[in-house]
């Protein structure tokens, strides 16, 4: 006998899972929801470059959860589409804010989801960039402070999680501190600690209207081209108190989640973007793809790379297939 029978433990299905080395399952998942104020409770409008994904009023959301929920959904993460812009963002951190009266329902409906709240002003500003704009650029230490105050705006309406993704340096620690500092020091944070500059954000941007009015995120995003950066970026957000971190987009960046795996004990999360949601969608949309299997090999890989916590907007078609 001189040659591997690989093919030996592949006879049938319970013998491959009996070696399969990664599972899928419905609590590694988390669904982001696109959540709208001021344009009524019953709003639904579909996102054109992500089909099967909505804006949705509270009470359209609510129903959405719903019907998830009870399908074995355990998480999910919303982003804000607030009535009014300025230039602050000061939309981000209102106490009847549009993320901030989501968390309060959607906790009093559903005390055991897990809602993770995303913490960044781009959706809140009237010119869409992440922070405070002087000139042309994103002043780091103003906007830091700003994104505490939204976090801890989260926090005292209920989130489970805050998830920090604009990039700004320093803020897992005013965010772990203004947290700590009223009493909500067992509030995780799960920060966007590698978020590249990426194009695959193209489609998210217009489900939550957050597109730079001039400019792009290339000033803190980080460099596409960059593998060794990350760690350092991990390292930092870590150090300063996060208690997991991500990895953004995620296929195209399997190697950087290995990376953070490897190296770190904490939890790795890695978000599958709306860009990755569209490929996929597009093609299946044209008969070239089998869309479920390839979402959940997408996601399966995902895994295996590393990452535990999985954004995606598969996540709701998912929870009928793991
Ligand atoms: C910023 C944010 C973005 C995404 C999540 N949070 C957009 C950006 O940085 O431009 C992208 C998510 C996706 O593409 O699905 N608040």
């Amino acid at each position: 006998m001189d040659f591997f029978r690989g093919r030996r433990l592949r006879r049938s299905e319970p013998m491959r899972r009996m070696v399969r080395e990664t599972e899928l399952t419905k609590a590694d998942l988390v669904q982001p929801y696109f959540v709208v104020q001021g344009k009524g409770g019953d709003f639904e409008k579909p996102i054109a470059s992500m089909p099967g994904q909505s804006q949705l009023g509270l009470d359209a959301l609510l129903k959405r959860v719903e019907g998830a929920h009870k399908r074995g959904l355990t998480s999910c993460i919303l982003f804000g589409i607030p009535e009014e812009k300025d230039p602050e963002g000061s939309g981000a951190w209102k106490e009847d804010g549009v993320i901030q009266e989501a968390v309060r329902a959607l906790k009093r409906e559903f005390p055991e989801l897990v809602v993770m709240t995303d913490v960044c002003l781009c959706e809140y500003t009237s010119h869409g960039h992440c922070g405070l704009v002087e000139g042309e650029a994103i002043l780091n230490d103003p906007t830091v402070e700003l994104l505490a105050k939204t976090a801890l705006s989260h926090a005292r309406a209920g989130a489970d999680i805050v998830a920090p993704s604009d990039m700004m340096d320093g803020r897992v620690q005013a965010i772990r501190a203004a947290l700590d500092g009223e009493g909500h020091a067992d509030l995780p944070i799960v920060s966007y600690a590698v978020k590249y500059a990426s194009s695959f954000y193209g489609p998210f941007r217009e489900a939550a209207e957050g597109a730079p009015s001039f400019g792009d995120r290339r000033s803190h995003q980080m460099d596409p081209a960059n593998r060794r950066e990350a760690l350092r970026e991990a390292e930092a957000d870590l150090l300063e108190g996060a208690d997991a971190v991500m990895v953004k987009p995620a296929g195209a960046y399997l190697d950087v989640i290995r990376d953070l795996y490897e190296n770190f004990a904490a939890p790795v999360a890695a978000y599958q973007v709306s860009g990755e949601y569209a490929l996929i969608k597009a093609a299946a949309e044209r008969g070239w793809l089998d869309e479920r299997a390839v979402a959940h090999e997408s996601l399966l890989a995902i895994r295996r790379a590393g990452a535990k916590m999985i954004l995606s907007y598969f996540t709701e078609a998912m929870l009928d297939e793991i």
